[in-house]
C-alpha cells in the first residue's frame, strides 16, 4: 500500500523536484501540503505550491503555516539560491486556488490523529509548523509513523553558513525542540544529499522525457545551478528536498546511524546540529551514507512519467 503523507515544504526549486517526485512516485499517496517560510516567504510559499499543484494537474488540499521562526524575527529569504519568487527567473501568477481555513499545525494535529500510525511527514523547510504541531497536541509525533526531514548535517558542514544547514539555520530553536520530543526522525542532511549532485544535462534529458514539468525543473535547475557554480565547489545542483523524498519510498538506498542530536541556537555557529550521546532524548536516524547513482536513476524515472 502506498504511504499516505503530507510534505510540509517552502518551495523553492528543489522543494518543486520533491513535489513532482512525489507525485510520480507510485509508493506515495500524497494527502496534502503544508506551508512555511524559508527560501521565500511564507505567503510565496503557498502560492508557490498552489502553482505547483496546478500545474501538475493534482488537487490536494494546501494549509499555510507560520510566518516567522520560533523565536528569532523573520529572515530575508534565499533569494540569491532560489530567485526573488522562488523559482529561478520564473514570474509566478497569482493562484486562484484557496488554501484550506485552518492554519498548517492545526491541520497537521487533525491529520495525524485521523491517520493514526499510518502518516509519513515529510518536512523539506524549517520546522517551525512541526514544532508549533508539537505545541497544539504533545503527542502529535507519535500519531505519525515517522518524520523525514531534510536539514542539518553531521560532518559535512553548512550551506548558508559554515557551520549550518539552510532549513535549520532558519528556526534553530524549532528544529532543536522537535529533535529533542521523541519523534520517528530520520534526517535526510547534507552528508547524503551533497553528495546527489546533478548536472544541467541531467534535467535537460528529463525534460526531453517531460517537456511540461520536466521541462520546467530544467528552466528552474538552471537558475539553481547558476548559484551552485558560484559556491565553486560543485558541478550541478544538490538533490536535497527530493533525497527527502527518496528516503521515505525508498529507505534502502540510505545508510543511516543513530544520533542524539542539539541544535545551537546562538551566535556563530547557530543553526548546528551536534551530536550529544549524553542527551536525555530520543536517537534521530541520521542519513550518513547513500546509493548515489540509484537515487538519482529513481529520480529521473519516476519524474520523466510525468505528462
Ligand atoms: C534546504 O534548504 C533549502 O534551500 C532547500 O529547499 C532545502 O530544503 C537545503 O539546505
Ligand atoms: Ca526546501
Amino acid at each position: 500500500m502506498a504511504i499516505k503523507m503530507i510534505i510540509d515544504t517552502d518551495p523553492g526549486i528543489d522543494d518543486a523536484m520533491a513535489l513532482f517526485y512525489a507525485i510520480a512516485d507510485p509508493a506515495i499517496d500524497l494527502l496534502a501540503l503544508t506551508t512555511v517560510f524559508g527560501n521565500v516567504t511564507t505567503a510565496q510559499a503557498t502560492r508557490n505550491a498552489l502553482f505547483l499543484l496546478k500545474t501538475a494537474g493534482v488537487d490536494v488540499p494546501v494549509a499555510q503555516g507560520s510566518s516567522q521562526p520560533r523565536k528569532l524575527p523573520a529572515f530575508p529569504p534565499s533569494a540569491h539560491v532560489h530567485g526573488s519568487e522562488g523559482f529561478g527567473t520564473l514570474q509566478v501568477p497569482k493562484q486562484t486556488a484557496q488554501v484550506i481555513p485552518e492554519s498548517a499545525q492545526e491541520f497537521l494535529v487533525r491529520m495525524a490523529r485521523k491517520h493514526k500510525g499510518e502518516l509519513v511527514l515529510c518536512a523539506i523547510g524549517p520546522l517551525t509548523n512541526i514544532a508549533a504541531a508539537l505545541d497544539i497536541d504533545p503527542e502529535f509525533c507519535r500519531n505519525l509513523k515517522r518524520i523525514v526531514i531534510m536539514g542539518g548535517s553531521l560532518g559535512a558542514g553548512g550551506n548558508i553558513t559554515t557551520a549550518a544547514e539552510a532549513n535549520i539555520y532558519h528556526d534553530p530553536h524549532a528544529a532543536d525542540f522537535v529533535f529533542r520530543k521523541g519523534c520517528n526522525i530520520t534526517l535526510v542532511g547534507l552528508d547524503v544529499t551533497n553528495q546527489v549532485i546533478c548536472p544541467r544535462s541531467y534535467f535537460a534529458q528529463l525534460a526531453t522525457q517531460s517537456p511540461k514539468l520536466g521541462g520546467l525543473l530544467h528552466k528552474m535547475a538552471d537558475f539553481y545551478i547558476d548559484f551552485y557554480e558560484t559556491v565553486g565547489k560543485f558541478e550541478g545542483c544538490g538533490m536535497h528536498d527530493p533525497s527527502a523524498l527518496i528516503a521515505c519510498s525508498t529507505p534502502e538506498l540510505f545508510v543511516t546511524e543513530d544520533h542524539k542530536l542539539r541544535v545551537i541556537c546562538s551566535g556563530d555557529r547557530s543553526g548546528e546540529t551536534v551530536s550529544d550521546q549524553n542527551l536525555a532524548a530520543e536517537a534521530v536516524k541520521v542519513c550518513v551514507g547513500v546509493n548515489i547513482s540509484l537515487v538519482k536513476q529513481k529520480f529521473f524515472e519516476n519524474v520523466a512519467k510525468l505528462k
